[in-house]
């Protein structure tokens, strides 16, 4: 290949620079498509393939409609209706797709599989979620903490629960937005220890949820049993009993705090009813944010 594309594999594809500059770049985008309601047809005529290996409701929905309104439009793929579940190899089918598109989206089980079709693709691929990472949702995340509270570089952020994709990306964000990061997990659900290595100036493991979530500026939580992952549901629905986000537990951090799930969520596990259905919750505002930031991400890998 020539010239080898950008591709968007994890939140470390991107420098803090350019993190900044999306986020900033989101803003404007999400002023345009909902307080000005102006057109903004950066990328027309532009192909965006989307490829899912599993379920999906926000990330689907954002690219597609954020590829809409940027003037392109979206292929939905999955190995059902293509070749791939049929065991086409994933270098020649990275091949071919990027051959007829502008830019390709994948939702994937390992991230290996990301990787190797990012390997042999011709345009960006952007990482939907594979079981290691999910850094599409770290920058609606970001973006809703920078709305409501400034500046994230400086505080102190706690993950609850899982040691899982999102919680690799939120050790990814540690290091690319700059903040500590202390992660709350049973033993046996503890998040990647390499990753964790490398990064160990910056996150710790605190085994008490109390003392992990003492003066915490953000909190985040995930569902305990992730796709592809149902059979433990049970299982870990007992180990992870005293890892649930609720008001109770909330009261240790910092009384300025935000709280975040990527959803979808169960409530009653993970997160109590109470502080989902929150009137002044930013969830369901971070879900929106996966359209702003994502239109960001597009137009950047572009080149726009
Ligand atoms: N948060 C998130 O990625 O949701 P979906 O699985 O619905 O895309
Ligand atoms: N950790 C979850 C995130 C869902 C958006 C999963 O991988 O299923």
């Amino acid at each position: 290949m020539l010239n080898p594309p950008r591709h968007f594999l994890s939140l470390l594809d991107l420098t803090p620079e350019e993190l900044k500059a999306l986020l900033s770049r989101a803003i404007i985008l999400k002023q345009m498509q909902t307080l000005k309601k102006k057109t903004h047809e950066t990328l027309p005529g532009k192909i965006l393939a989307m490829i899912f290996e599993k379920s999906s409701t926000r990330t689907r929905v954002s690219f597609e409609a954020g590829i809409s309104h940027l003037g392109g439009k979206a292929i939905f793929l999955t190995p059902e209706n293509t070749q791939l579940g049929r065991g086409e190899p994933i270098e020649d089918s990275a091949r071919v797709i990027s051959s007829m598109v502008d830019l390709v989206v994948i939702r994937t089980f390992e991230h290996e599989i990301a990787v190797r079709f990012a390997n042999y693709s011709s345009v960006p691929v952007i990482n939907a979620l594979t079981n290691m990472y999910h850094p599409c949702q770290l920058l609606a995340d970001m973006l809703t903490y920078q709305e409501h509270k400034g500046e994230i570089s400086g505080k102190k952020v706690c993950w609850l629960g899982d040691g899982n994709n999102m919680c690799h990306s939120y050790i990814n964000a540690a290091k690319q937005f700059d903040f500590e990061l202390t992660i709350c997990c049973p033993n046996e659900y503890k998040p990647d220890g390499t990753l964790l290595q490398k990064n160990k100036e910056r996150v710790q493991l605190i085994s008490d949820p109390n003392d992990a979530i003492e003066n915490a500026d953000l909190v985040v939580t995930d569902v305990w049993a992730s796709m592809g992952q149902e059979h433990e549901t049970d299982n870990r629905k007992r180990k992870f009993q005293k890892y649930q986000l609720n008001k109770s537990l909330l009261s240790y951090a910092s009384s300025d705090v935000l709280y975040l799930h990527c959803l979808p969520a169960h409530r009653g596990e993970e997160i109590s009813a109470e502080l989902l259905d929150s009137p002044d919750t930013v969830i369901w505002e971070a879900a929106e944010n996966r359209l702003h930031s994502q239109k960001a991400l597009m137009e950047l890998l572009l080149g726009i």
